[in-house]
């Protein structure tokens, strides 16, 4: 099978990480351990983007310098991954030597192609954003948008990237490539935004306006603008590895336009190299309603929610509220209802059942199955539907519904011992009732096993506990896994702690 290489955004260090930046890894680390299962060979990159006027200006405020600023933040992004547990390969931090000379290599291939030039420049500069402003960016009024800052007029000599001469091409590249851009309607945006004239884009900063950054080989006068940097971490990376170009680059839809959509498919061009494959684009969360923002003490910190419920109920909650590609809000309120039905009641209750009514009525080793009936038939139906189904919305990137099929399937294992009621059955000492109990309870246990294997690359950790319960080794693929099979009959299981603890009552008002 052909190698997979995803990548996140590489986050920026002047603030710590929030949920939405938790969101985009579990995201990525839910596909990568996906491809894995399947037996692709995954390339996972994750990283910070470090250079730049917002780093240099928050190392000043802490009155640090600058790398030992990155030093720390890029520490909290790393931990955070460690944390959440997720399965990146390699972690590329824009300061980095290996990084800095491919993007110097680069720069200097592009300068004696030709592809970039020296000019005087004169415009609007917005030091927040860290970009020259056009006319039409003004709002009716004539004044600037709040997300730019404090805009001043500036004239200074500076380079650029012959970016307006790609643009027919960038157009029927979009045009023949339907995959290049998930969802559709990102990539209709982006199309649309094309319609009007690209202006060639400025790649330097003077020094003496900011020094953090990487210098120009071709002027050391000059460091590099930070997103033609920083774009070029997901080629830096993986340049000696031979995995270019990128199956997945994700990222928030905040920056297709036009940093990955526009400067990065014509930048690799430039190059010779192809764009990548897919830019999946997610959306982003809101918290009750809102913006995120430390402010109006809506942020959340996905270390400290972490260690107050769990890291799988924070990566289950995310992957199971928010589809690809759409916004989602978060609240409390919400992540209870889904914590306490569904993975406390639902999922956590089967896991105990099982456990507990094998150890009770088989001396905790899971009976073979002797001859199934309708139950057991429909439940194994039930199950080879669910598994085809989910195969096919995991390609099509629909985990949400995915997620929402698995459970339904647990529901069903909760309703089917419902229906067997083995405790009943361990009341009848007839020889069909046994024969039935030890059926019911080789179902339950497989049945449970299976459920494990699709929840596996969503809540890896508590996958493995369970499969651990069963007596089974963690997983690691799912050839030979996906089957209903007998294979539990003899395994001996083991107490799992409570998985999900059942949430406090809310505090009376
Ligand atoms: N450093 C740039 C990316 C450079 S990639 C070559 C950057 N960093 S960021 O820290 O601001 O954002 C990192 C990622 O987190 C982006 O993909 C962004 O869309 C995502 N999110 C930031 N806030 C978010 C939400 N509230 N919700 C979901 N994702 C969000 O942009």
């Amino acid at each position: 099978m052909r190698p997979f290489y995803l990548t996140t955004a590489i986050d920026y260090v002047n603030g710590s990480p929030h949920l939405g930046h938790a969101y985009e890894k579990v995201l990525a680390d839910v596909i990568a351990r996906s491809r894995r299962l399947q037996g692709q060979n995954v390339h996972f990159l994750t990283g910070t983007d470090e250079h730049g006027q917002k780093v240099q200006q928050s190392a000043q405020a802490r009155g640090v310098p600058p790398q030992q600023f990155c030093d720390e933040v890029a520490g909290e992004f790393r931990d955070l991954c460690r944390l959440l547990n997720i399965s990146n390969d390699d972690f590329v931090r824009t300061t980095e030597p290996r990084h800095k000379a491919v993007v110097r290599a680069m720069l200097q291939q592009l300068f004696d192609k030709g592809e970039i030039y020296r000019a005087e420049y004169k415009g609007f500069y917005s030091t927040r954003q860290e970009q020259f402003l056009r006319e039409k960016d003004r709002l009716p009024g004539g004044s600037w948008p709040e997300i730019y800052g404090e805009v001043t007029e500036i004239t200074e000599a500076n380079y650029f990237f012959k970016l307006a001469s790609y643009q027919q091409w960038l157009i029927d590249y979009i045009t023949a490539h339907e995959d290049f851009v998930f969802p559709a309607h990102r990539r209709k945006s982006l199309l649309e935004f094309l319609a009007d004239p690209l202006n060639d884009l400025c790649i330097s900063r003077p020094k003496e306006r900011l020094e953090w950054g990487i210098p120009l080989p071709f002027d050391e006068n000059y460091v590099t603008y930070v997103w033609f940097d920083a774009l070029l971490n997901y080629y830096s990376a993986v340049k000696d590895l031979g995995r270019w170009p990128a199956d997945y680059n994700i990222i928030g839809k905040d920056i297709l336009i036009p940093a990955h959509g526009i400067y990065w498919p014509i930048m690799l061009h430039a190059l010779g190299q192809p764009p990548p494959r897919t830019l999946l684009v997610h959306g982003w969360w809101s918290v009750n309603g809102q913006k995120m923002s430390k402010s109006t003490g809506n942020f959340i910190d996905p270390v400290a929610f972490c260690r107050e419920w769990s890291v799988d109920a924070l990566r289950y909650f995310m992957i199971r509220e928010m589809a690809v590609g759409q916004d989602s809000d978060f609240s409390r309120e919400q992540f209870l209802v889904r914590y306490s039905s569904e993975l406390a009641n639902n999922l956590g209750n089967l896991v105990n059942r099982t456990l507990n009514m094998t150890v009770r009525f088989a001396d905790g080793t899971v009976p073979p199955a002797g001859p199934c009936e309708d139950a057991e038939r429909e439940l194994q139906a039930l199950w080879t539907q669910t598994r085809d189904e989910v195969a096919r919305l995991n390609a099509d990137l629909q985990f949400h519904v995915a997620l929402e099929r698995t459970m339904t399937f647990v529901t069903a294992i909760n309703a089917y011992i419902e229906r067997r009621a083995p405790w009943k059955l361990a009341k009848d000492t007839s020889a069909p009732a046994q024969a039935l109990l030890r059926t019911s309870l080789a179902t339950m246990a497989e049945a449970l096993r299976l459920a494990t294997t699709l929840l596996w690359p969503v809540m890896p950790a508590t996958a493995d506990k369970v499969r651990a319960g069963l007596g089974q080794a963690p997983l690691i693929s799912w050839a030979g896994e996906l089957d209903w099979s007998n294979r539990l009959a003899g395994a001996t299981l083991r107490p799992v702690e409570i998985l999900f603890p059942k949430p406090p009552p809310p505090a009376k008002s």
